[in-house]
């Protein structure tokens, strides 16, 4: 296995700034040496051009953009990181994202599925379901799932809607912050959903094994989404939107090495690394580790 990293520098779909940093913290923290350690190959394609938020105007608005910020620039990413996505594809390596907010996943979602029939886990405190008219933020990174399963005012765009993705191939693991809109949207469009509250009756490694399951269901393959908040702010203090009672260092890995062994990992992305709010680097670094144990870092 070739890994190809694309870095995809971020911040206008999140609530607070830095975490276009991501990128950097990352590689910083190891990425390479980790995946080394996984025994896969790896050549970094380097960062995208990113716009500053500075420089744009959020452009609210736009009728068509709702409460939306900066869609006008999540929409020119989004073109861009799906072509390095599928081009990497159709070079026989395997895509791993790095964010950045996690607006980024529209266009590693619609690069992963076009041409292709692909499902996706979601490890994630959020559902990011929301749409430009339900957001409570304006946040893109609060819409990254609906934007690619075309909901609403996404159905229409050329950048969103894969036509490769629907709900039934979704499966969200580790929900504790959900908006009153998404939990209807969930409930509507059949998707498989899992609170942490279905991890602790559960286990993690159940709950994986049945959402990679889910996922991959009559598809080529799935994308893999990690939110480092999916994680316990304990353990992952460098996120901009933070949830306690989130998932352990040791379930996050013992997830991690269920998507491996699940075998069936298309493309992925590390999204919401802030360093600005981080200690020492750690959640970058945690993001590198659990990167090797999706492709097969084991002890012995
Ligand atoms: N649901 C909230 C919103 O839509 C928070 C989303 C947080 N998303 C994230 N990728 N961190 O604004
Ligand atoms: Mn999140
Ligand atoms: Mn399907
Ligand atoms: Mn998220």
């Amino acid at each position: 296995t070739t890994v190809r990293i694309i870095g995809a520098p971020t911040d206008y779909g999140a609530n607070r700034r830095g975490v276009d940093m991501g990128p950097s913290a990352i590689r910083y923290g190891g990425l390479a040496d980790q995946l080394a350690g996984a025994g896969v190959e790896t050549v970094d394609a380097g960062d995208l051009a990113v716009p500053r938020a500075e420089e744009r105007d959020p452009d609210t608005e736009a009728p068509s953009r709702g409460n939306a910020k900066f869609l006008r620039e999540t929409a020119d990413v989004s073109r861009r990181l799906a072509d390095a996505v599928s081009d990497t594809l159709a070079d026989g390596e395997v895509p791993l994202a790095l964010g950045g907010d996690h607006s980024i996943a529209i266009g590693s979602l619609v690069g992963s599925a076009r041409d292709a029939d692909i499902g996706a886990v979601w490890f994630d405190a959020h559902a990011d379901l929301n749409t430009p008219s339900t957001t409570p933020s304006g946040n893109v990174h609060g819409m990254p799932l609906a934007a690619a399963l075309g909901f609403d005012e996404f159905a229409d765009t050329d950048w969103a809607n894969a036509p490769g993705l629907s709900p039934e191939n979704v499966a969200l693991v580790g929900l504790r912050s959900v908006d009153e809109a998404e939990v209807d949207v969930i409930r509507d469009h059949g998707f498989t959903a899992y609170t942490m509250s279905d991890i602790d009756e559960r286990g993690i490694t159940d709950v994986t094994e049945e959402a990679m399951a889910a996922a991959a269901d009559g598809t080529d393959g799935v994308h893999v989404s990690l939110d480092l908040d999916w994680l316990d702010p304990k353990e992952a203090p460098g996120v901009g939107t933070p949830v306690r009672g989130g998932v352990t260092y040791r379930e996050a890995h013992s997830a991690m090495e269920t998507v491996d062994e699940a075998d069936c990992l298309r493309s992925m992305e590390l999204v919401e690394v802030n360093p600005t709010l981080d200690q020492h680097n750690e959640t970058a670094e945690l993001a590198t580790e659990l990167a090797a144990s999706a492709f097969g870092k084991r002890v012995l």
